[in-house]
């Protein structure tokens, strides 16, 4: 996966963005260290999906850090006891499931299971996520686009209309759903992953507006470009990695998560140059469409 070309696109354009970005994102971070005491999340239950690696194994063990129970889900065994010694090291009561969201009902079940044996559920990250390329001048079928939108979308779906409810009632509760700058800027080549992060944003967002009034925060996470399994594997053949100011690391991106959640934003944006693709797409479409289809020829 490649996210980030849009900002090799402005910068193309216009330097002075990456300048931009780099400022605007040191200022934030400085004032964000020295003004706000970290978050905790003491006596809270939070399940997270996709933890056996990259950014969900990373909010898992910050969130159980800063005093949350935590129950990681995911399928590789492995991963999941290593993090499960790490997690219960940091709070008492965390461990981790071996649990495949990409079968929705499976996964509402373990919600369920969990929900009845722990109480409630307080904060719901739907992590878990797969990129497939699609060659749409391959001639495949649609069963590969389906196998994305399982995992990406239609987890997500399950996972949050499982814990809504709960939530409502109590007028208290987070969910946390991971989407892509693909989605705000598809590539050549990710139709399926960026359709299926396009969908998680537009489902996710309308959810955020129903149930803030209720008590309760839903959010999207942009993470940027992240150098996770996932992150590098658009770059097997040794290519040059996104621009700079959309890198980030998973540790980093998980602080941003438990600092911003719970708070007024629908948005947890990680880089935020990408939030400019929207602008240029209407403001400069034929310099954008360029920059996007010689993507297609690299
Ligand atoms: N890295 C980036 O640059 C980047 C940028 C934008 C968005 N994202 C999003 O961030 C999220 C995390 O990705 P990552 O970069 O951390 O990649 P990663 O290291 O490959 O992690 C993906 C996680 O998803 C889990 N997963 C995949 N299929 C699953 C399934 N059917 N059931 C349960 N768990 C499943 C994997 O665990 P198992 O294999 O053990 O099941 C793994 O823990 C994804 O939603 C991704 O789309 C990443």
């Amino acid at each position: 996966m490649t996210p980030g070309p849009f900002s090799a696109f402005l910068a193309e354009i216009d330097p002075q963005w990456v300048r931009w970005d780099r400022k605007v994102c040191t200022v934030t971070r400085h004032r964000r260290h020295h003004t706000r005491s970290v978050r905790r999340y003491d006596g809270q239950l939070a399940v997270v999906t996709g933890a056996s690696s990259g950014i969900g194994r990373s909010v898992a063990l910050t969130l159980a850090e800063r005093g949350a129970s935590v129950i990681g889900l995911a399928r590789r065994r492995s991963l999941l006891d290593q993090l499960a010694a790490e997690l219960s090291g940091r709070s008492p009561g965390s461990t981790t499931q071996i649990c495949d969201v990409g079968d929705a009902d499976t996964f509402r079940d373990t919600l369920d299971c969990i929900q009845e044996e722990r109480g409630s559920i307080d904060i719901l990250i739907n992590n878990a996520g797969i990129d497939l390329m699609l060659a749409a001048t391959g001639g495949g079928g649609t069963s590969s686009v389906r196998q994305v939108f399982d995992v990406n979308f239609f987890a997500t779906v399950a996972g949050t209309l499982a814990v809504l409810p709960g939530m409502i009632e109590r007028r208290s509760g987070v969910v946390v759903n991971v989407s892509s700058d693909s989605a705000r800027a598809p590539e050549p080549g990710q139709g399926a992953y960026a359709a299926s992060k396009a969908a998680v944003s537009a489902f996710s967002e309308s959810v955020a507006h129903e149930v803030a009034p209720r008590g309760v925060h839903v959010h999207l996470l942009y993470p940027g470009w992240v150098p996770t399994a996932m992150g590098l594997s658009g770059n097997e053949d040794g290519g040059s990695l996104p621009p700079r100011m959309v890198r980030r690391t998973a540790d980093g991106v998980a602080a941003l998560v438990a600092d911003r959640m719970g708070g007024p934003k629908v948005d947890i944006n990680a880089a935020l140059l990408p939030l400019l693709a929207p602008m240029a797409r209407t403001l400069v479409p034929i310099a954008y469409q360029k920059a996007m289809r010689r993507l297609a020829t690299t």
